[in-house]
């Protein structure tokens, strides 16, 4: 979602807010609005993209006004994209409007709660309860400042969150694991979930901390932290050509959408996680009986996500098995009586998987879409949906909608069997940790040093074994994608039963071991296979099994549990594959003869 804010834009603010809009739809465009205000607020939204508010508005005569605005773009997680459950969301006197990019773990609570006092809601989003929270202690008599934050402290989650109200001619605003940043213009101040959003404006930028608050007036800009202390934040100047301005500031959208990885995760993570019980949560899946088996239907990148999640539901007892969807749609396997039919497709329009879905349901079995769009057609045709809340993906070639899916997977199959124990906790454990532990990796990343002793290669193999199979594969896809070079990925046991014979000196092998089990010591096996027909070898690992002294380069991930490693590691390979096409000079947004979304059979 993305979020704008303005203050001291006079007349001017609505086109301000409209137009942050415009530059900010790439992050969720399936409903937007506007709440200007000053002495009241007026608030307009709709479900729809952008145009269709700004129609509205033009239509319907009644222009919002105001000195102070926020607006909002929505990628729906909780409620499907209506009007009703656009943003901003306001209390019942609609003096409070608030705009929210996150998710609240603990809203229903919280509803709970304000309905037992009588407060009717409006919408079923989460965001909802933050304005009637600020009117209720603005009822008890809180200022406008103090009834904010006394909102925010109750709220658990993520959050980006904003807020105006009528008769304060301010903006109110603060930070949780979501990104937010002020723009200081001249008599101005703006907001935004992104520096683009204000960019035309002002390139003088505040970035907001997690738990830090801000208040933007007519007299500029205040932050303070979490008990209300003000904090001195520095003030820097982004210095972003006009291309790279859509990008935030990246070369590329993918290289942007590997660094959202971690807030990605967080948003998949949000609220499925009791870390006290060790145990995974799915509201989605409540009404699911497990099933005796499962088959997965995908392509692409999603087919290496089914893989993944193949292994880890065998892990958790359950059968199951990945077919290609092309392959399933025409030659459907035996449905069982209790075959749940899982159709992995971050678009959820891939005519494949869709015509794969619609056979499995044809003959009878249960069918559920793992997606990331939400009302996408899969979604709607399956009897059961699980999102993945990866938030909009531009760049082609997969990326953080791949590790949302490998997260989301790994709920599935741990709600699924309702596990509990020890190797459950130290699960949950692995999983809350896993976006600072990427965070690490994108951060401590080599890869862009390692691609420059290979850039004439002959050839490029990846293996891996168990969870680090498809990692392997998608290694090997993503870096034939945008480097259109020939690479290639293999369970690593399987190398020599014939693709042995390619490998030589000029072929670097990307060996990805993880833990210290069998699997890592018979992969190790395997890189002294190759390392002994001279092939320089990259491994990534976490360095537990001894993989390092094989190898002429190491890309590191922090030690996790067995099924979060395959994420860190899949990273590090994201990022040899970007960086490689990058030297090589390559289309990496939009590689040749790829579509996003393959539509047709
Ligand atoms: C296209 C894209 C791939 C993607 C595949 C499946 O071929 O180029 O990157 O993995 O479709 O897409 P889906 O939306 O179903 O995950």
């Amino acid at each position: 979602c993305g979020i704008i804010g303005a203050v001291g834009c006079g007349d001017a603010t609505l086109e301000v807010i409209l137009e942050g809009l415009a530059t900010l739809e790439y992050r969720g465009y399936d409903s937007a609005g506007v709440a200007l205000g000053g002495a009241s607020l007026d608030v307009e939204k709709q479900s729809g993209e952008l145009d269709v508010l700004r129609d509205s508005i033009s239509a319907g005569g009644s222009v919002p006004d105001g000195s102070i605005g926020l607006g909002h773009t929505r990628w729906s997680t909780h409620g499907p994209p209506t009007d009703a459950n656009a943003h901003p969301h306001t209390d019942e006197s609609g003096d409070v409007a608030v705009v929210h990019n996150g998710i609240i773990e603990n809203y229903q609570t919280l509803r709970d709660g304000l309905q037992d006092d009588g407060v009717s809601f409006a919408s079923e989003t989460d965001t909802e309860v933050v304005p009637h929270l600020i009117a209720r202690g603005l009822a008890d008599g809180l200022a406008p400042e103090a009834a904010f934050r006394d909102a925010v402290d109750r709220i658990e989650g993520s959050y980006a969150i904003a807020a105006v109200i009528a008769g304060t001619e301010r903006v109110f605003a603060a930070r949780h694991d979501s990104p937010l940043v002020l723009g200081i213009g001249e008599g101005a101040t703006y907001l935004g979930s992104d520096v683009p959003a204000f960019l035309e404006h002002t390139r003088d930028v505040v970035y907001l901390d997690d738990d830090e608050f801000a208040v933007l007036s007519l007299d500029g800009w205040r932050v303070t932290d979490a008990a209300g202390e003000v904090v001195k934040k520095e003030v820097t100047t982004v210095n972003w050509s006009a291309e790279q301005t859509g990008k935030s500031g990246y070369a590329h959208f993918m290289l942007k959408e590997i660094h959202e990885q971690p807030t990605a995760l967080r948003q998949g993570l949000s609220g499925r996680l009791d870390e006290l019980a060790g145990q995974v949560t799915v509201d989605e899946l409540d009404g699911l009986e497990t099933p005796t088996t499962v088959q997965f239907v995908a392509c692409g990148t999603s087919y290496h996500a089914a893989m993944f999640g193949v292994e880890t539901l065998r892990t958790a007892g359950i059968p199951a098995q990945t077919f290609l969807a092309s392959e399933y749609a025409t030659g459907p396997p035996p449905i069982g009586n209790e075959t749940l039919v899982v159709g992995v497709t971050q678009s959820g329009e891939t005519a494949d998987t869709l015509s794969a879905l619609r056979e499995a349901s044809a003959r009878g079995a249960e069918t559920l879409a793992l997606t990331n769009v939400v009302d996408s057609t899969a979604a709607r045709e399956c009897d059961h949906v699980l999102y993945i809340r990866s938030g909009p993906e531009i760049g082609v070639a997969a990326t953080k909608t791949f590790s949302s899916q490998l997260v989301a997977l790994t709920l599935f199959s741990a709600a699924l069997v309702d596990q509990r124990g020890e190797e459950s906790r130290e699960r949950v454990a692995a999983l809350r940790a896993l976006p600072s532990d990427l965070q690490y990796v994108l951060d401590e990343s080599r890869t862009a040093d390692v691609v420059d002793a290979y850039l004439d290669s002959a050839a490029y193999f990846f293996i891996g074994r168990g969870p680090n199979y498809p990692v392997a594969l998608e290694g090997a896809l993503k870096f034939k994608e945008i480097t259109y070079e020939h690479a290639e990925g293999f369970a690593a046991g399987e190398l020599k039963h014939g693709t042995l014979a390619l490998v030589t000196g000029e072929t670097p092998v990307f060996a990805v071991v993880t833990g210290d089990d069998e699997r890592a010591r018979k992969t190790i096996g395997n890189v002294k296979e190759v390392e002994a027909r001279d092939a320089p070898v990259i491994a990534v690992t976490d360095g537990v099994a001894g993989v390092e002294q094989y190898a002429d380069h190491v890309l590191e991930i922090p030690n996790t549990h067995p099924q979060t490693a395959p994420v860190l590691a899949n990273a590090q390979l994201q990022l040899v594959a970007y960086h490689m096409a990058n030297r090589l000079g390559r289309s990496i947004d939009k590689p040749r003869n790829l579509a996003k979304s393959v539509t047709v059979e």
